[in-house]
């Protein structure tokens, strides 16, 4: 079977979650960037990652890479490329040009080059012009120019892929469908929906979470409801196409007769929840998704509820409440579920994690993600009354949300970045050997820093061991506060690539 290489893109946040599905669908992958994935696989394995991957925003069949550093360097890489074997003459394209270089001042002249080189190219073969049009081309190209490297790829999708086709109709500030995904992987629900476990959204809005984690928990394709641009193309591109389909649509009747989980989304705005009903229908969920109006003041948990797993983004903070506001939204949502949830799991999306604080409740770990341009947390929670803590102790008291990096001792964070480059420098060669592996490269060796960090390619994982009694909770705050500083300056590592957990002895 003839392999090609694809460049696989997901949000911020994603990646590492994206290189495990590609594990999952037995798919190799041959290099990380900081947008996305390469991957080797044949047209089969491409149109799976467009019909499965849960996180994947594109997936675009790469072309052509060289150096370009004029107009007429990208017409002459664009005229080499066979497009004959794509475009019919009836089918129209769009070029979308990102980055400049040279005499390429701005992405719309890029794109008017490799449209000049595409031209000469068809002509030069007799055949008819294709029609370039800006929406739902037969043919979207890619183009990106970098650093003098210009890449020519087709978008095998065409429409993003977080646009599964059942979400016509969204609240205010709803959640891209891939962040929802990733959110549900992180916070374990595929263990919980095989354990027959439970899903509640407590501001549910136009029902992304709810509809997600039915999906996943159906074994249901999150691309069963929407078309793609390579459906069009001629050629082997579609061959073994409608098996698949076919093949993903049992799995769902498969999976909606094995899945036990129940579905509940509640919201205080009717005409949000109304609109979460008929996305609900879309996606044909409407037999175990159930939504209802409901302020979560009043929110219960429906008698006949078993355990399982409540995840929600509320409003922010500063979206779409004022702060004050949203602090006294969290006190009512965490009294609610210490006297509810006993017993759940809890993942809780939000912009600015301190307002976590006011939950009452200690998070077990922490992750960042984007939602759009906003940059957001996701904390988890295990509902047990070892974790409750008094919401109006002072916000020292609390470890929720991660502390914002900084320096409160120099002396102190110098030894721990010497000792730092010292461990690194032990493992350079084990790390250079497998760079994706997960390696240790602290683990409490200071006593004033007790914590284990470990890199895993371009992550970077702190985790807090819980500090004894005989630390002020305000001193070891400030000691974590100094390892989010020090670890990814000395490692080399994106700050916003480190997440954080907490745990035990
Ligand atoms: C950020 S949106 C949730 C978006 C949702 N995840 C989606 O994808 O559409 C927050 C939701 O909380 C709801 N909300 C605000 N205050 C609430 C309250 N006191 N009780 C219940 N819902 C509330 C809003 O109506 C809004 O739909």
């Amino acid at each position: 079977m003839k392999t090609d290489d694809f460049f696989v893109t997901a949000s911020w946040g994603l990646l590492e979650l994206l290189a495990d599905e590609m594990a999952a669908f037995g798919i190799e992958v041959t290099g990380r960037a900081s947008a996305g994935l390469w991957v080797r696989t044949d047209m089969a394995g491409a149109r799976g990652i467009c019909l499965w991957s849960r996180l994947a925003s594109r997936v675009t069949l790469h072309l052509h890479q060289a150096p370009a550093d004029s107009a007429d360097t990208v017409r002459r890489a664009a005229r080499a490329i066979p497009w004959e074997a794509w475009l019919r003459p009836e089918m129209t394209f769009r070029v979308r040009f990102q980055g400049t270089h040279g005499d390429i001042l701005s992405p719309r002249f890029g794109a008017q080059c490799v449209k000049d080189g595409l031209m000469e190219r068809v002509r030069s073969q007799g055949g008819a012009e294709p029609v370039m049009t800006p929406d739902q081309p037969d043919l979207p190209i890619q183009a990106r120019l970098r650093h003098g490297q210009l890449e020519l790829g087709l978008d095998m999708a065409g429409a993003s892929l977080h646009q599964r086709g059942y979400r016509s109709e969204a609240g205010e500030a709803p959640l891209r469908e891939t962040l929802a995904a990733g959110l549900l992987y992180r916070a374990g629900w595929p263990e919980v929906a095989k354990a027959g476990g439970d899903l509640a959204d407590s501001f549910c809005g136009s029902g992304t979470i709810l509809v997600e984690a039915a999906m996943m928990a159906t074994d249901t394709a999150p691309g069963l409801f929407r078309g793609f641009a390579f459906e069009g193309w001629p050629g082997a591109v579609t061959e073994g196409w409608p098996a698949q389909r076919a093949e993903a649509d049992e799995r769902r009747k498969q999976g909606l007769a094995d899945s036990r989980s129940r579905f509940r989304g509640t919201d205080m705005d009717g005409r949000v929840v109304a609109a979460a009903w008929r996305n609900i229908e879309r996606a044909g969920f409407s037999d175990r998704i159930h939504v209802e109006k409901c302020d979560v003041a009043e929110w219960r948990m429906p008698e006949k509820a078993r355990t399982g797993l409540i995840l929600t983004n509320p409003p922010y903070g500063n979206r779409l409440e004022s702060r004050e506001r949203a602090a006294e939204l969290f006190r009512i949502l965490g009294e609610r579920l210490r006297s509810e949830a006993v017993g759940w799991r809890f993942g809780l999306l939000l912009s600015e994690s301190e307002l976590g604080h006011q939950l009452g409740l200690r998070s077990r770990r922490q992750y960042r993600f984007y939602n759009g341009s906003l940059e957001t947390t996701l904390l988890l929670f295990d509902i047990r009354e070892s974790e409750f803590r008094q919401p109006e102790q002072s916000l020292e008291e609390l470890r929720t949300g991660i502390p914002e990096p900084a320096i409160h001792n120099e002396e102190r964070a110098a030894m721990l970045a010497n000792r730092l480059r010292k461990n690194r420098r032990h493992l350079r060669r084990r790390i250079n050997q497998a760079p994706d592996e997960s390696h240790c490269l602290y683990d409490a060796d200071i006593p004033e820093y007790a914590v284990r960090i470990t890199q895993t390619g371009k992550q970077l994982t702190v985790t807090e061991y819980a500090p004894p009694a005989s630390v002020p909770e305000k001193a070891a705050r400030q000691r974590l506060a100094e390892v989010l500083a020090v670890a990814p300056d000395v490692l080399g590592i994106d700050p916003g690539a480190v997440s954080y957990e907490y745990v035990r002895r």
